[in-house]
């Protein structure tokens, strides 16, 4: 039987992104990038993407802490569930680990680079916000300082971003079935 190198081509995309790992990063690692996690997660798995998702904060200063409770709450009014989720600090070999890293804001990024330094790979990094608004560079807005709403515009911003991603990718999944 002759198979064509082609053949397989589908079959490959398919499995590369139905293990995609992605990383939400913000700088607690409590308020925005956990919801990143969990909207996510919820998408992409009622898309019937099974990736691997999970977040993480560059100053630490949070660590082993769950998402704080007003982000927990907008989640929890949307159906999604995040308070098993505990914080955790943003480490150079997320590079090895992760697909892709999205960075909530672009102070995100600078601390970033600033602890992976040399294994910092701008080609899997992007601002979340460029999903949605491709080239502009908009940061999803910091809640941690502000009141309740501010939780609800953020869970607003990330879910419009997340529902880009899911299908942008599971469009390429289907095309790969
Ligand atoms: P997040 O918000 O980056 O969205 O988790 C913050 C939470 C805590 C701090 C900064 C930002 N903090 O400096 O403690």
């Amino acid at each position: 039987m002759c198979v064509r190198w082609f053949a397989f081509v589908p079959c490959t995309l398919y499995l590369i992104f139905a293990h995609m790992k992605i990383l939400m990063v913000c700088l607690g690692n409590i308020c925005r990038s956990p919801l990143a996690e969990g909207i996510l997660q919820h998408k992409a798995w009622n898309a019937g993407l099974r990736w691997s998702i999970e977040s993480a904060g560059t100053n630490g200063y949070h660590t082993g802490e769950p998402p704080h409770k007003l982000s927990q709450k907008v989640a929890k009014l949307n159906g999604i569930d995040i308070c098993k989720q505990r914080s955790r600090k943003f480490a150079a070999d997320d590079f090895e680990k992760f697909d892709k890293i999205y960075a909530m804001s672009s102070d995100v990024i600078d601390e970033m680079k600033m602890i992976a330094r040399n294994r910092f790979d701008a080609s899997k990094v992007d601002l979340l916000m460029n999903e949605l608004y491709p080239g502009k560079n908009m940061d999803v807005p910091d809640p941690w300082y502000g009141p309740e709403p501010g939780y609800h515009d953020v869970y607003a911003m990330i879910d419009k971003a997340c529902e880009k991603i899911v299908a942008k990718y599971a469009s390429t999944k289907l095309a790969g079935q």
